[in-house]
């Protein structure tokens, strides 16, 4: 189905591309869905038409009105040992007069089947509520939390930048144009479900363009590491507000963005923050749950954990072609039967056989080790006429694909079904999956 044309959903309303000269109401319609501020001036109007660029904005419509707002656009997602065309779905509203009358369902049914004509092996998105896009086939596949460390009483159990193997400045978030991309663009390919960040994200973020919907841009403090080489390998910027204590000179960092693409960066950029001099807490949220920093003290308490959430959501689109392009931890065979929203079935024979070393990765400055991803195991996916070991809907399969959600947790919740004993086991093994890098998620 192309969406270049218009398509009619039930009670006469409409789903087609939105014009240029509709931006401005089609950012009305989709600020009120959010309960956002909805003053739109000119400027904020040029910045959303230039941040739809190579996008694809749709609208449902009732006799010529905007109801309903819809975009997507194409990334390279990092998935396990790999990247993948993504279809990432965002800017999702119905307005409340016309809720509940099938308006999503056009939209995203549209998108979704555009998108695999496309060749996209999967869709994401980031949900406003858990219950509304099981039901399309998406599950969550990674989870994100708040951070919190108490700096005050926080202790280091390891010292990379005194160790002379990392080098830290203190920068402005604007002098970190020329570094940080790369350096996320590295870390992300490591965190499987990280977003990629075009040159407009960065050039807000960091400041380079105004956001008239945002408060006046101040500069804020950031921190950049390098190795002994003089090559940039971590970033971090934060805001300070005055300590919730209420205490004189005492502030609480918030960190708005932290990027490691090595443990030793991540480390050393943690241990900065907290050494801060008046610090008393840092927060840090949209954060991986299974951020390693308790580890990284000698009293792991210091280290909070709170508002843990699901964050991506993944639809695979083309199952086979989505097993086939990531990698995995170890070899096996296995038989599944994915089972989509309308009841079809599909049976794949999965088999995974290793491909030896990978050779050698630099996971700290000046220190080589053997590549921590393991295995990196290959996986030829072919349809299958056996009986299936694992069943299991494709919402599930989405979850546990980028190997961040346990397959058994998922089977003892009754979402996969075992049909050889030890199977979920063994699926489950071949796609867990390590991160070896740390990031703040990027919401989109
Ligand atoms: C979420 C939203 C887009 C749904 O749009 P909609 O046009 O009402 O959805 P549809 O009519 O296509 O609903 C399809 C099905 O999903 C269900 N559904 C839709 N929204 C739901 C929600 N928030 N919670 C639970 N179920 C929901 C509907 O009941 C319907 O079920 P049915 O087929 O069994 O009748 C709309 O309610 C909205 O704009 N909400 C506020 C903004 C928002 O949260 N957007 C999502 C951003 S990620």
């Amino acid at each position: 189905m192309r969406l270049g044309s218009s398509i009619v959903i039930r009670s006469a309303l409409q789903v087609r591309p939105v014009e240029d000269d509709e931006v401005p109401i089609w950012m009305q319609v989709a600020n009120r869905g959010f309960h956002q501020p909805n003053r739109i001036s000119p400027a904020g109007v040029e910045l959303r038409r230039r941040t739809l660029i190579g996008q694809r904005p749709i609208a449902a419509l009732d006799g010529g009105q905007i109801v309903g707002t819809f975009r997507s656009y194409d990334v390279e997602l990092p998935v396990p040992g790999a990247a993948v065309p993504a279809n990432a779905v965002s800017t999702v509203t119905v307005a409340a007069s016309h809720r509940r009358r099938g308006a999503l369902t056009a939209m995203m049914t549209a998108d979704l089947t555009a998108a695999r004509e496309r060749g996209a092996v999967l869709s994401v998105l980031l949900a406003s509520e858990a219950p509304i896009y099981g039901r399309f086939g998406f599950g969550p596949a990674t989870e994100e939390c708040k951070w919190t460390l108490d700096a005050a009483s926080a202790r280091f159990r390891d010292d990379p930048v005194g160790d002379g193997l990392l080098s830290l400045e203190l920068v402005e978030d604007g002098d970190l144009a020329e570094a940080a991309p790369a350096v996320y663009a590295a870390a992300a390919s490591r965190m499987p479900g990280a977003m990629p960040r075009d040159q407009l994200w960065w050039q807000i973020a960091l400041g380079a363009i105004e956001v008239p919907w945002d408060d006046p841009k101040l500069t804020r403090p950031a921190l950049l590491v390098r190795d002994r080489a003089g090559q940039a390998v971590g970033t971090a910027s934060y805001r300070a507000e005055p300590a919730r204590s209420g205490r004189r000179h005492r502030v609480d960092l918030q960190l708005l963005d932290l990027t490691a693409p090595t443990p030793a960066a991540h480390l050393a950029l943690w241990r900065a923050l907290a050494e801060l001099d008046l610090v008393e807490t840092i927060t840090a949220p949209r954060r991986a749950s299974h951020d390693p920093l308790p580890w990284l003290l000698a009293d792991r308490r210091a280290a909070r954990q709170s508002e843990l959430s699901d964050f991506l959501w993944v639809r695979l689109l083309d199952v086979a072609a989505a097993l086939r392009a990531r990698r995995y931890a170890g070899a096996g065979r296995v038989v599944l039967e994915v089972i989509e929203p309308g009841g079809g079935r599909e049976r794949l024979l999965l088999n995974v056989e290793p491909t030896g070393s990978t050779g050698s990765a630099k996971v700290a400055a000046g220190i080589e080790k053997p590549d921590l991803v393991p295995g990196m195991g290959r996986a030829e996916v072919s349809v299958s006429t056996d009986e299936p070991d694992v069943v299991l809907e494709v919402g599930a399969l989405g979850s546990a694909y980028l190997g961040q959600v346990p397959l058994y947790q998922l089977h003892a919740a009754g979402q996969v079904t075992e049909h050889t004993p030890g199977a979920v086991a063994a699926l489950g093994a071949l796609l867990a999956w390590t991160p070896t890098a740390a990031v703040t998620q990027t919401s989109f």
